[in-house]
């Protein structure tokens, strides 16, 4: 494997509620390289969000390590960028001031900044709707909008939270292509939540299968095939096969 650039060791995760505590995350190891593209899988309520905000710096841990490049995450860093299951872009501003907004927050927007945001939208095929409003866009394209955002200073890592949960699944299979585009274009270190298994089998080269209660890892395992996907995979037997072998894992009876 390449450098390790996200070291998680130990982790632990409770949060006290009303009701009692709530054991969100144990004893979490996981190491993932410079470069990496990794998928968390689970069901809801394992911890997956819980972990990716301890890692984006927006949620304390309780025992245990996180680091990114050596130092401990304490708090958000400049070199990730995050994705949430909603795109939530501001509906007054223009794509493009949207996608410019994390830059507004630190220091004034540069022409070399604008020259980078349309440069993104251009790439995930946005580049005509660089002037429209949010509303004007589709669920897909308003999600393709919030990546572009998250990349917009140019982070090591991209932290996606079920980017694409909320998607048909035609858009879904679409942005999937275009985020291993991206991926393979940047070389960015990617951690990617997903309840979806072909989604997570798909776009990675290792998927951690999560587990519930307290949310743990279960199983890690490497995707073997090459770095470019497409969608023909979704076809092929060998994705079937590594599919099925995950799917065990989360049959219920009912
Ligand atoms: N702020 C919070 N306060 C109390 N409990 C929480 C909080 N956030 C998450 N939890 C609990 O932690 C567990 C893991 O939640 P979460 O990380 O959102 O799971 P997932 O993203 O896998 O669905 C759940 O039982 C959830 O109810
Ligand atoms: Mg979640």
């Amino acid at each position: 494997m390449s450098q390790t650039l996200i070291d998680i060791s130990g982790l632990n995760k409770v949060f006290a509620t009303k009701t009692g505590d709530v054991h969100a995350l144990s004893d979490v190891n996981l190491t993932i390289g410079t470069g990496e593209f990794v998928s968390l899988l689970g069901p809801s309520g394992c911890g997956k969000t819980t972990l990716l905000k301890i890692l984006a710096g927006l949620e304390d841990h309780t025992s245990g390590e996180a680091s990114i490049s050596g130092a401990p995450i304490t708090k958000p860093r400049g070199d990730v960028g995050v994705v949430f299951q909603k795109p939530t872009l501001l509906p007054w501003r223009n794509i493009e001031d949207n996608v410019l907004l994390p830059i507004e927050l630190h220091r004034k927007v540069t022409p070399k900044d604008r020259a980078a945001a349309s440069a993104l939208l251009t790439k995930v095929g946005l580049g005509e709707f660089s002037r429209k409003h949010p509303d004007e866009l589709s669920g897909g394209m308003q999600q393709r909008a919030a990546i572009c955002r998250a990349l917009v200073h140019n982070p090591d890592v991209l932290l996606m939270d079920e980017p694409f949960g909320a998607l048909d699944a035609m858009t879904r299979d679409a942005l999937n292509v275009e985020v291993n585009r991206i991926w393979r274009d940047t070389a960015k270190t990617v951690v990617l939540i997903t309840h979806s298994i072909p989604e997570a089998v798909f776009l990675s080269e290792r998927v951690i299968v999560m587990g519930p209660r307290p949310g743990r890892i279960i199983d890690i395992i490497d995707i073997p095939f090459g770095k470019e996907r497409t969608l023909d995979l979704l076809g092929s037997s060998e994705f079937a096969r590594i599919s099925s072998g995950i799917r065990k894992y989360f049959e219920v009876t009912v």
